[in-house]
């Protein structure tokens, strides 16, 4: 039997961070020795918002190299940018008129990022570019989408989508047309962390850190200095409470951080309330940031290594398009021929 399949993706424009880590790419590290994984550095998507046509090649490359660095191994997984294997894009033109607009409407991520950019001028392509994510997941017939909670609307529409494909087209019709009838996608199931599925905002308790949010002191990106990391926790919202918990509704902040402790020691948030739970913020702080930049290093360290060798990486991700290709380009086949063409 073969392995089950694996697919997760991030954008890669304004540089990685600490929600995208623990929200997704630490699990990546894992499934790979259980699961036929594929990665990808979702480039199509980073355009749906206002982008830098000339950082955009630049940032695909670092976050690729910041995958490599985190421990996800060309070796083990393919390692590919969206943008190579056309296969995405021509699949989510299929899907796309297969899905009502009311089902993209509803969803939570639209509502926020169009309400920012205003209505009339927002691209159609932020509305729609939950089918293209669909596109990306049923291309590879994925099993197991890991990713943050974040982005638990849109898998669920994936799967919508997956089986309206698979009752409107995947039975008579694909048969009559001389095809094998049956199931044209799998439909995925989504995968969440324990903890750190929603890692929040240094600046503003109530919002999810996130690459589109204006303040650069709301997040910890994978590629801040020690010196950026340490200023960015010394500037991180505290409430006038005393000590860390991380089981009071009331105190978001003091929870948000110890999480960010336990995340960075892998240690339970448990053993880390009894560690920390009684500092003062002022000692606290320094010891959160301290744990921040040890774990930081390595990485950091793999990435400068990594980037040294820019031949490496573009080879890397050729043999990755090739790979995700040939994948993705059966599933587009199926569908093709199971809606008559
Ligand atoms: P961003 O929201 O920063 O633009 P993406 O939309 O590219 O990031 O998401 C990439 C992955 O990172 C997804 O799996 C998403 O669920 C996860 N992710 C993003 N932000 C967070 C967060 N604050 N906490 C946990 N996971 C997150
Ligand atoms: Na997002």
């Amino acid at each position: 039997a073969r392995r089950k399949r694996v697919l997760s993706g991030i954008q890669p424009t304004g540089g990685l961070h600490l929600g995208n880590y623990f929200g997704a790419m630490r699990s990546w590290i894992n499934l790979q020795e259980l699961y036929d994984c594929y990665f990808c550095m979702v480039d199509l998507h980073a355009i749906t918002l206002p982008h830098d046509p000339i950082a955009l090649q630049e940032d695909t490359r670092k976050a690729a190299a910041l995958y490599m660095a985190c421990g996800i191994d060309p070796a083990k997984s393919v390692i590919f940018v969206q943008s190579h294997v056309s296969a995405h894009a021509e699949l989510a033109w299929l899907l796309m008129t297969q899905t009502p607009v009311g089902w993209l409407n509803r969803m939570i991520q639209w509502k926020e990022k169009s309400r920012k950019v205003g209505s009339e001028e927002v691209g159609a392509g932020l509305l729609t570019y939950p089918v293209l994510q669909a596109a990306d997941i049923l291309a590879y017939q994925t099993d197991v989408v890991p990713v943050g909670e974040d982005q638990k609307q849109h898998i669920e529409l994936a799967r919508d989508i997956a089986e309206r494909m698979n009752s409107r087209y995947g039975g008579k019709p694909w048969k009559k047309l001389g095809g094998r009838g049956g199931r044209i996608f799998k439909v995925p199931d989504i995968m969440m962390p324990p903890a750190g599925a929603r890692v929040m905002s240094l600046t503003e308790g109530s919002a999810k850190m996130s690459k589109s949010a204006e303040l650069d002191a709301s997040r910890i990106n994978l590629l801040d200095s020690p010196k950026d990391v340490q200023n960015k926790i010394k500037r991180a919202k505290t409430d006038a409470g005393e000590g860390l918990e991380y089981d009071n509704p009331e105190r978001p902040e003091a929870r948000n951080l110890l999480t960010l402790y336990a995340l960075a020691t892998g240690h339970s948030l448990e053993s880390a309330q009894r560690e920390v739970g009684s500092l003062r913020w002022g000692d606290f702080k320094p010891r959160l940031a301290d744990a921040m930049v040890a774990m930081l290093e390595p990485i950091q360290q793999r990435y400068n290594e990594i980037r040294a060798d820019d031949a490496h990486l573009t080879q890397v991700l050729s043999e990755g398009a090739a790979k995700a290709d040939a994948t993705a380009s059966r599933s587009l086949e199926r569908c093709q021929q199971a809606m008559g063409f």
